[in-house]
């Protein structure tokens, strides 16, 4: 276990000067964080987000922290399909091999909306978007022979399953936490099928839960939010025989990206993937409908369908 250690002090002695990293979501918070680590190895790293000024910002701040440091951004809305194809088009063009696909933007607890697609919003940014990103880059990642897959989800996939039979909210009352949950154990399920179809061509695929890390990801929280989520946290660890005041112990990004940057270059995980990792370790504390080989098939094959009619 290497929990306390930061993401950059992970890559210390690490040689990524050969390696191209893709990161989503790297205007800030966990992604920008892996970004510098990742950069500060030698990797050339392509930032990819929504907000053009928030990117260029991202940038010249991995420049100032890392001289020297490889970046470029690209725009990439994952609210929408066809702003996702455009940027997987533009990373094509900037590179024939991606050794790292690290797919880690996010949204929590959104009030309900769709995407341009009409997915809902959270299950549609947090994994149908990075689903047709990882797609479309397939070959880029096969030419690497010996790509990672890395997903952000969150200890909160235990939140909710993906309903199979309403994914995008159509036919129930919106609950914006059960949305979150569902949207994370998609990234989980995405991580273990995209693992079982890709590691023929070299590609290894691992789902993060990164801790509580203080980011601007509880944007969209209100007090009584906190309080839901603690009171959450209490019955469910009663339930569990076990004790907790419920309260948060957040930690900063620096030591948040240490998990993700570890999944992306310890050698402790190569041959194998499909895994689900935190604090710099395999852990096990996965729902076990996150852990359902058929449920990761049957979602690919939703997803499939869905982004294609899009
Ligand atoms: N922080 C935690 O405690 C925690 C815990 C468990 C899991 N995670 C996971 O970690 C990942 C990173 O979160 P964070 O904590 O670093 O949060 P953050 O600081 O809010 O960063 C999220 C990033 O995702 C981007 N993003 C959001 N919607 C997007 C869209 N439609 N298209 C493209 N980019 C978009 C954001 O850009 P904008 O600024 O433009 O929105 C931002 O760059 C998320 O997947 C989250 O679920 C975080």
């Amino acid at each position: 276990m290497t929990e306390s250690r930061s993401a950059l002090q992970l890559v210390e002695g690490v040689d990524l000067s050969d390696k191209v990293c893709v990161i989503t979501g790297a205007s800030s918070g966990l992604g920008r964080e892996s970004a510098r680590a990742l950069a500060a190895a030698g990797a050339r790293v392509i930032l990819a987000a929504r907000n053009a000024d928030a990117l260029t910002e991202a940038a010249r701040w991995i420049q100032a922290e890392v001289p020297g440091g490889r970046t470029s951004t690209v725009h990439l809305d994952l609210t929408s399909l066809a702003s996702v194809r455009s940027a997987a088009a533009e990373i094509r063009e900037k590179t024939p091999v991606i050794h790292i696909l690290m797919n880690n933007a996010g949204v929590m607890f959104t009030p309900f909306s769709r995407t341009r697609d009409g997915f809902e919003i959270q299950i549609g940014t947090n994994h149908f978007g990075h689903f047709e990103l990882t797609r479309l880059l397939i070959p880029q990642l096969a030419a690497a022979a010996g790509a990672r897959l890395v997903v952000l989800s969150s200890g909160g996939h235990v939140l909710g399953d993906v309903d199979f039979d309403d994914p995008n909210w159509e036919r129930r009352d919106y609950d914006k936490f059960v949305a979150y949950g569902a949207s994370k154990t998609a990234n989980i399920l995405h991580a273990k099928e995209a693992d079982r179809r890709l590691c023929d061509l070299g590609i290894r695929a691992y789902a993060v839960h990164p801790g509580t890390v203080a980011t601007s990801l509880a944007r969209y929280m209100s007090r009584s939010d906190f309080s839901q989520l603690r009171q959450y946290a209490v019955t469910n660890s009663t339930a569990r025989g076990e004790s907790t005041d419920g309260y948060l112990d957040f930690i900063t990004p620096e030591y948040g990206a240490a998990t993700q940057v570890w999944a992306s270059v310890s050698p402790d995980l190569n041959d194998q993937g499909g895994l689900y990792l935190e604090d710099c370790g395999i852990s096990e504390t996965v729902a076990p409908y996150a852990r359902d080989p058929d449920h990761a098939a049957e979602l690919w094959a939703l997803s499939e369908n869905l982004c294609a009619a899009s």
